[in-house]
C-alpha cells in the first residue's frame, strides 16, 4: 500500500514535471536564446548538467536536444525547427568559447585513452551553382583576418617545415595548409583551420594539461592517426594536432591514408550495407519529389539562373548556399532576380525534414550499423589493448567527412543528435579505477556534449548505477555482437553476405 502511493506520488509528479517543462519550452521557443538559458537554468536547478547550455549564443548543439529529452513527444508537440537557426550551428562560426563536457569522470578514476573522430573544418564548396559567379572567398592564411587564432600564424609557419613527417604517399603529396587566393573546390578556409585550431586546444587544456594523458616526451607510438585523401581532413587533422601538441617533432607524427570514407579498410565488401543503403536513397528521393514546396522552389531557382531544373537541382545547390551563408556573402543574382533567403529557407527545411524521416524509416540505421562496425571495432580493439596495459595509440584521430561520423551517431542510437557541423567531433574516452579490479569505463561525447547515456548500449544505465559511469564492457559487447541483432546477425562477416530476399 505505501509503496503503492508512493508510486502515485512519483506519477503526479513526474506528470507536473512534464506539463510545467512542455509549456517553458514551447514558449521559450519564441524568446531570444540569451532569455531561454535563463529560464531553463532556474527553472529546473535539480537537474543542472542537462540544462546548462554550452556558450549562450553560438551553437553547443545542445540547448535543442535538451529540451526534448525531458519531454513526452517532442516531434508533434513544437513547431518545427527553425532553418536559419539549424544553418548558424552548421557552420560553427568561431566565437565564444565554449563549455565542453570532455575530462568529466569522477577524481578516483584515471584516464587511460582517448580516441577522437572529426569532421574537417568549414570548406569551400564542391560543387558549383550553374552559370554564377564562384563565391569570392579567400582561402589563404592571414593570422591578421578574422576568424583567427593565436597560434594560427605559428601553425603556417611549422606546417611549411613539415616534409620529414611520416605519411602514406597519398597524403604526402597534399599541401598541408590552404593557400589560394580565390578557393579551390572544397578547399579548407581559414574558418575550417580555426575551428580545427579551437578543438585542438580545448582538448590539449583538459587531456594533457589536466588528465595528463600522454607523457612529456610522448614518443610516435603512443600516437594513432588517420585521414583520408583530401587535403581539407588532412589540414584539419594536422591544425588539430599542432594545437594539442603545439611545435610538435614532425619526426612523431606519423599519419595512414583511409581511402574510406567510412572508414572500412580492408573489411569494405558488404553487399547488405550496399542494399540497405540503396534503400535510404530511394526514400529520400521518394521524399523529395512528394515535397512539391521544394520542387517549385528548384524551378524557380533554375529560371533565375538560367538552367534547365534537373541541372540546378544536381549542383546540389544547398552546398553552395550553406558556404555563402557560413561566410555572410549574398546570395547570387543575375538579370532574372536572385536566389534568396526564402529558397534558401525552403531547401534547409526539406533538408530537417529528410533527417527526422530519416531516423523513423531505419534504413540509415541498418545501413549505418553495418557502415561503421570496422570503424567501432577498430577503436574498441585499440581500447583494450590499452585496457590491458600496453601503453600505446593512447591518443586516436580519425580526421573524417559528415558521412563518417554520421553512421557513427546513428549506429550508436543517438537519434537525436545533429548532423555533423563543420569541424564537428566525436570522443570516445577510456576511463578505469586504479584501485577497483578490472572496472574500465567508456564516455562518449559530441561536440562536448556527454552523450553517453544516450547510445543504445548505455541507454539508462545512469539510473541503475550510483556512479552514472558506462561500463566499457558495454560498448564491447555492442561493437562485437549486438550490433549485428537489428539486422538479424551474429557477425560481421554473415550478416554483410546475408540473403535479404
Ligand atoms: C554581414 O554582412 C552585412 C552586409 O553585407 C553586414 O551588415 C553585417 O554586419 C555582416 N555580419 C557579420 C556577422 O559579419
Ligand atoms: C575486428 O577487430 C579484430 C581485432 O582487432 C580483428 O581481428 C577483426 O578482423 C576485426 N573485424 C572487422 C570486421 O573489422
Ligand atoms: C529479422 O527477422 C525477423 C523474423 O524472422 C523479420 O521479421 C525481420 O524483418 C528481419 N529483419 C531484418 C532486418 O532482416
Amino acid at each position: 500500500m505505501l509503496l503503492r502511493n508512493r508510486f502515485l506520488l512519483l506519477l503526479a509528479l513526474a506528470a507536473l514535471l512534464a506539463f510545467l517543462s512542455l509549456s517553458l519550452q514551447f514558449f521559450s521557443r519564441w524568446l531570444p536564446v540569451s532569455m531561454q538559458l535563463k529560464t531553463e537554468v532556474h527553472a529546473f536547478p535539480e537537474f543542472p548538467v542537462r540544462l546548462i547550455p554550452g556558450a549562450p549564443g553560438r551553437d553547443d548543439g545542445l540547448s535543442g536536444k535538451n529540451r526534448k529529452r525531458i519531454m513526452p513527444d517532442p516531434l508533434t508537440e513544437l513547431p518545427p525547427l527553425d532553418p536559419l537557426h539549424e544553418a548558424n550551428l552548421y557552420c560553427n562560426t568561431p566565437g565564444i568559447r565554449e563549455r565542453s563536457m570532455e575530462g568529466h569522470a569522477p577524481h578516483n578514476l584515471k584516464l587511460l585513452s582517448v580516441h577522437v573522430m572529426i569532421r574537417h573544418g568549414d570548406r569551400y564548396p564542391l560543387y558549383a551553382i550553374p552559370k554564377t559567379k564562384k563565391p569570392d572567398i579567400d582561402c589563404v592564411l592571414e593570422p591578421g583576418r578574422k576568424p583567427s587564432h593565436p597560434l594560427l600564424a605559428d601553425f603556417i609557419s611549422h606546417m611549411s617545415k613539415g616534409s620529414e613527417a611520416h605519411m602514406d604517399s597519398a597524403l604526402s603529396s597534399l599541401p598541408r595548409f590552404p593557400s589560394h587566393s580565390l578557393c579551390e573546390m572544397g578547399e579548407l578556409t581559414q574558418t575550417g583551420v580555426v575551428q580545427h585550431l579551437r578543438n585542438g586546444q580545448l582538448l590539449r587544456d583538459i587531456y594533457l594539461k589536466k588528465h595528463r594523458l600522454l607523457p612529456y616526451d610522448w614518443t610516435a607510438k603512443q600516437l594513432y592517426i588517420e585521414s583520408t585523401g583530401k587535403s581539407r581532413t588532412l589540414q584539419s587533422g594536422l591544425a588539430l594536432l599542432y594545437s594539442f601538441l603545439p611545435d610538435f617533432d614532425w619526426k612523431k607524427i606519423s599519419i595512414r591514408h583511409q581511402w574510406s570514407t567510412i572508414f572500412c579498410s580492408s573489411h569494405c565488401d558488404c553487399p547488405v550495407r550496399n542494399h540497405y543503403l540503396e534503400e535510404e536513397q530511394r526514400r529520400q528521393y521518394n521524399l523529395r519529389v512528394k515535397n512539391s514546396h521544394l520542387e517549385k522552389t528548384y524551378i524557380d531557382m533554375a529560371k533565375v539562373v538560367g538552367v534547365p531544373t534537373r541541372q540546378l537541382r544536381a549542383s546540389n545547390p544547398i552546398d553552395s548556399l550553406l558556404c555563402l551563408f557560413c561566410h555572410n556573402v549574398s546570395f547570387p543574382c543575375t538579370k532574372n532576380g536572385c536566389i534568396d533567403t526564402e529558397h534558401f529557407k525552403v531547401i534547409k527545411s526539406h533538408q530537417i525534414e529528410d533527417e527526422k524521416e530519416r531516423h523513423e524509416k531505419q534504413l540509415y540505421f541498418k545501413y549505418a550499423l553495418m557502415a561503421t562496425h570496422p570503424l567501432l571495432n577498430q577503436t574498441v580493439s585499440r581500447m583494450q589493448r590499452v585496457a590491458e596495459g600496453k601503453k600505446e595509440e593512447l591518443f586516436a584521430l580519425y580526421s573524417a567527412h559528415d558521412v563518417t561520423l554520421s553512421p557513427v551517431l546513428s549506429s550508436m542510437g543517438l537519434a537525436e543528435a545533429r548532423f555533423p557541423r563543420f569541424a564537428a567531433r566525436l570522443v570516445f574516452e577510456l576511463w578505469h579505477n586504479p584501485e577497483g579490479k578490472k572496472e574500465q569505463y567508456v564516455r562518449v561525447l559530441y561536440n562536448g556534449e556527454d552523450v553517453t547515456f544516450q547510445t543504445s548500449f548505455c541507454r539508462g544505465q545512469e539510473r541503475r548505477s550510483k556512479q552514472a559511469l558506462c561500463p566499457f564492457a558495454k560498448f564491447v559487447r555492442f561493437v562485437k555482437k549486438e550490433m549485428f541483432l537489428a539486422v538479424n546477425g551474429t557477425s560481421y562477416y554473415d550478416t554483410c553476405h546475408q540473403r535479404l530476399f
